[in-house]
């Protein structure tokens, strides 16, 4: 394996705004130079703006979303229309970022058919730049059928939370040789079947080093260890404002976006008790002698109120 210490000291750890869109080609050369792609999860647009603003490489519109913002216990229960709006918003924010949008359970389980449809639908209409759908080898005809449409395809092996009743709940994936062997085989046939990079999910960096090392295309990791070529967080992981019981121990927090907004949202609220919210600057003003004219007139009402000049002539 190309030693991912040694990244071409070259790249870029922060685009330039305006950089063209990543493609499929820049992924495949940056995994052969080394240089690891930062990929984040995404769910509207100010989120894709900022993240592509900030260089990040890759966004997925995830499935996750039934629980960072529509608040489900787990990702079973977001469907397509769902999936369209979020991935339509995101795809509209990111200019450079390549976009990968999650394809929710039942979408691409029950037919090839279904399959090419759903993946269409969040390329033709929302605007996304590729998919990417749960499994192994159960899945590997849905993968060709999908690439043979001309759809890019991301595949998800490890802890695959569509299989959540299936896998015991959120356990760690691959932790014993042969499960690490099988994973490997099963990227190996993802890849085959024509997917253009692999997410592995939960698993010790031992066996993600072994998936990547079976594999030509690039590997991402999201509790995966450092040894793929590149990483996924949650936004809202990252962030700071998922609200849930679930803390898996690769999530590193960068901010507290959540105890910020709820600090915002509390002085908001005295604020607007204590009635210094809305102060002057934020009024529009009316002309003085307009003011004036309209104090000094009776306004017909059920308790005939009277327009404080003080107020509003500022
Ligand atoms: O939906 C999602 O965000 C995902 C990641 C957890 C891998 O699939």
């Amino acid at each position: 394996m190309p030693s991912l210490e040694g990244e071409d000291a070259s790249a870029p750890a922060s685009p330039a705004a305006g950089e063209q869109k990543v493609t499929l080609v820049d992924l495949a050369r940056w995994r052969a130079s080394g240089r690891r792609a930062v990929f984040l999860t995404a769910y509207d647009y100010p989120t894709a703006v900022f993240a592509d603003r900030a260089g990040v490489d890759l966004l997925l519109v995830g499935d996750s979303a039934a629980m960072t913002v529509l608040g489900l216990a787990n990702t079973l229960g977001v469907g397509m229309a769902e999936m369209l709006v979020l991935a339509r918003a995101v795809a509209r924010g990111a200019k450079r970022a390549l976009v990968v949008a999650d394809m929710p359970f039942l979408s691409y389980q029950v037919s090839q058919e279904a399959a090419i449809r759903n993946a269409g639908a969040f390329v033709g209409q929302a605007g996304c730049d590729a998919v990417k759908c749960e499994g192994g080898g159960a899945v590997v005809p849905r993968v060709r059928a999908m690439t043979r449409a001309g759809l890019a395809v991301m595949g998800h092996l490890g802890l695959t939370p569509q299989r959540l009743t299936q896998l015991g709940g959120y356990r760690v994936q691959g932790r014993s040789a042969s499960e690490a062997r099988r994973l490997a085989d099963e990227a190996r046939r993802l890849q085959d079947a024509g997917v253009f990079a692999i997410l592995v999910e939960a698993v010790p960096p031992e066996t993600a080093a072994v998936i990547r090392e079976a594999l030509e295309v690039p590997v991402y990791g999201i509790g995966a260890g450092p040894h793929v070529d590149g990483q996924l967080l949650i936004c809202h992981d990252l962030l700071g404002t998922f609200v849930g019981e679930i803390a898996p121990r690769f999530v590193k927090r960068y901010a507290d976006l959540g105890a910020a907004m709820e600090r915002a949202f509390r002085a908001y609220a005295q604020e607007v008790r204590e009635g210094t919210f809305p102060s002057p600057e934020h009024c529009y003003p009316m002309p003085p002698e307009e003011a004036a004219l309209l104090a000094r007139s009776h306004i017909p009402g059920p308790s005939s109120t009277r327009i404080p000049s003080s107020r509003s002539a500022r």
